[in-house]
């Protein structure tokens, strides 16, 4: 009877424990910290810091790529905040692409939900992972590693994307090598591509020097 008491006790205790933490509604009015964001008030959290509304709507593809995210991170959607998750929607127009890039914060899920999408990853080890997926197939994109996502028909594509964090980080590669003032001749020297390339890009992308 004693031990069954405790155990009861101990349960009782664990579950109060446990709905002190269940969530951290981010308090977007204060800014971020290294460790994340403050919580909000649990006294004026609502239903609504824990719906997003806003993945039913298409993204805007009139754009360079041709290729829209909208995001559900944590600075659109607050309830995500320490849960470790968050999640986006891809629009693709025919032609679009979303460039070889990497989120430094997240694995990644992607269900394709309209179209056809082209999209594959590079391990670290150089190894080359790459598919044509159809409605209703899903892949992984690993943590850290470069990936893309390219239309593969002639109409739009839409893909419903999750991450492993509720706020993923983003880098595209191009953006990186062509979109600032890096010296084009420190760019050619450290990835062997010719200057006339790398002014080209640069004149595409937004970079100087
Ligand atoms: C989509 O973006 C383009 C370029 O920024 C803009 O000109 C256009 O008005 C936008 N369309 C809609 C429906 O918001």
């Amino acid at each position: 009877m004693f031990p069954m008491i405790l155990f009861l006790f101990s349960l009782f205790l664990s579950s109060t424990h446990a709905s002190e933490q269940e969530f951290c509604v981010a308090n977007l009015k204060l800014p971020p910290t290294p460790a994340g964001y403050a919580c909000k008030d649990p006294a004026i959290v609502t239903v609504d810091d824990f719906v997003f509304t806003g993945l039913g709507k298409a993204g805007n593809t009139s754009n360079i790529i041709k290729a829209a995210v909208t995001p559900a991170f944590v600075a659109q959607f607050p309830g995500v905040n320490g849960l470790g998750l968050s999640l986006a929607r891809l629009d693709l127009a025919p032609g679009g692409v979303v460039p070889m890039h990497t989120h430094p914060g997240a694995n990644e899920v992607l269900t394709v939900i309209q179209g056809s999408i082209v999209a594959g990853f590079i391990s670290s080890a150089n190894a080359v992972y790459y598919k044509t997926l159809k409605k209703g197939d899903t892949m992984l994109f690993p943590l850290g590693l470069l990936h893309f996502q390219i239309n593969a028909v002639g109409v739009t594509s839409v893909a419903l994307v999750g991450f492993s964090s509720s706020n993923p980080g983003l880098q595209i590669l191009d953006f990186a090598l062509f979109g600032n003032d890096l010296p084009t001749e420190l760019i050619s020297k450290s990835t062997f591509l010719d200057p006339a390339i790398i002014k080209k890009l640069k004149s595409v992308l937004g970079g100087t020097g």
